[in-house]
């Protein structure tokens, strides 16, 4: 196999459908073999099925690539640590991890349940750390071993986490902490050749087809198919290989043709008093720095700028 990803080993979470498959089939296509994870959960995180997973390990075999199945749940720790000992009993090393499982219970704030909370926080956001833990652990050794990594992670967040989401809080604020964590790997894994982005995608996949039905239908006239997952793919792919040297701690928008750097909290308007403020002279000082500040962007479904902050 040739391409940007020969010779290296990738695994994918949450692979059997939608984005993580488009995301195995890319890898594939670039020489990497590949470990494709899926629970098989349900679009609420039920249930649990070996077909997905299988089904997509074919369909790269039958395109004449390497890969195989893992079935685990990425949210436990055996299920991460048996993930990341597939791919090195398998294929004898790990150079890319792809986080992307997950699902959705959205509920507005007031409804939201806590097994709902817990849930949802637990895939995205536990599901990401502990792939990432087990795969830092061997690339760490690896390094100590003297043989440097060209190591990727590529995290999946959303629009939701970086801007706000209404009806998605516990989504939202999971995807939010995959940012931080993708910000905090970054730093303390760099010296181990270890690179972490996160990338928030926007595709049709049984997420959002029914939600969005009519912004992410399929053209009928054969044209660029904007919502198909595989569009965002490349920019994960080359995230995932050692060609992207140099690029870590970063936040991509990536959709149909589009891949956008997102620029994430800067200081903005400034106030020091050089003692402590009384309450009403930190109102003060806050609504003149707010009179200076940039606005920010509205939270996705809010109908109007500035509502439900
Ligand atoms: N589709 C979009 O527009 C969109 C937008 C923003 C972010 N995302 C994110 O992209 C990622 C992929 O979503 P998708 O749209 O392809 O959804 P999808 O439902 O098609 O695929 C998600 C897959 O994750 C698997 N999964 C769920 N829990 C798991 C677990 N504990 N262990 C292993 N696998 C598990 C499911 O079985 C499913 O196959 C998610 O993290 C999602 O939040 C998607």
């Amino acid at each position: 196999m040739t391409g940007i990803h020969a010779g290296r080993v990738a695994v994918v979470t949450g692979a059997g459908r939608g984005l993580g498959r488009a995301h195995a089939l890319a890898l594939a296509a670039e020489g990497a073999r590949v470990v494709v994870n899926d629970l098989g959960a349900g679009p609420a995180g039920q249930g649990a099925s070996a077909d997905p997973a299988r089904l997509v390990a074919e369909e790269i075999r039958a395109r004449g690539g390497e890969a195989v199945a893992h079935g685990g749940d990425i949210a436990t720790d055996e299920g991460a640590r048996s993930l990341v000992a597939t791919a090195l009993e398998t294929y004898g090393r790990l150079d890319a991890l792809v986080n992307n499982a997950g699902f959705l219970r959205d509920r507005m704030l007031v409804n939201l349940g806590e097994d709902d909370w817990d849930a949802v926080v637990r895939v995205h956001l536990k599901g990401h750390f502990l792939p990432l833990r087990h795969a830092a652990a061997h690339w760490r050794a690896r390094a100590k071993a003297g043989s440097v990594p060209e190591a990727r992670v590529v995290n999946t967040t959303s629009g939701a986490g970086l801007l706000g989401s209404v009806g998605q809080a516990n989504y939202a604020a999971a995807k939010a902490g995959v940012v931080a964590l993708t910000l905090v790997a970054a730093a303390e894994l760099a010296r181990y050749g270890v690179q972490v982005n996160a990338v928030a995608p926007a595709a049709r996949t049984r997420m959002t087809e029914r939600v969005f039905a009519e912004a992410m239908a399929a053209p009928e006239d054969g044209g660029f198919d904007a919502m198909a997952p595989a569009n965002v793919s490349p920019l994960v792919v080359w995230l995932a290989s050692a060609d992207a040297t140099g690029v870590t701690g970063r936040v991509f928008e990536a959709e149909a043709g589009r891949i956008t750097v997102m620029e994430g909290w800067h200081p903005g308007p400034t106030a020091d008093k050089r003692d402590r403020w009384t309450p009403g002279e930190a109102g003060t000082a806050v609504r003149e720095l707010l009179a200076g500040a940039r606005t920010e962007g509205p939270v996705y479904g809010a109908e109007e700028p500035g509502q439900g902050l």
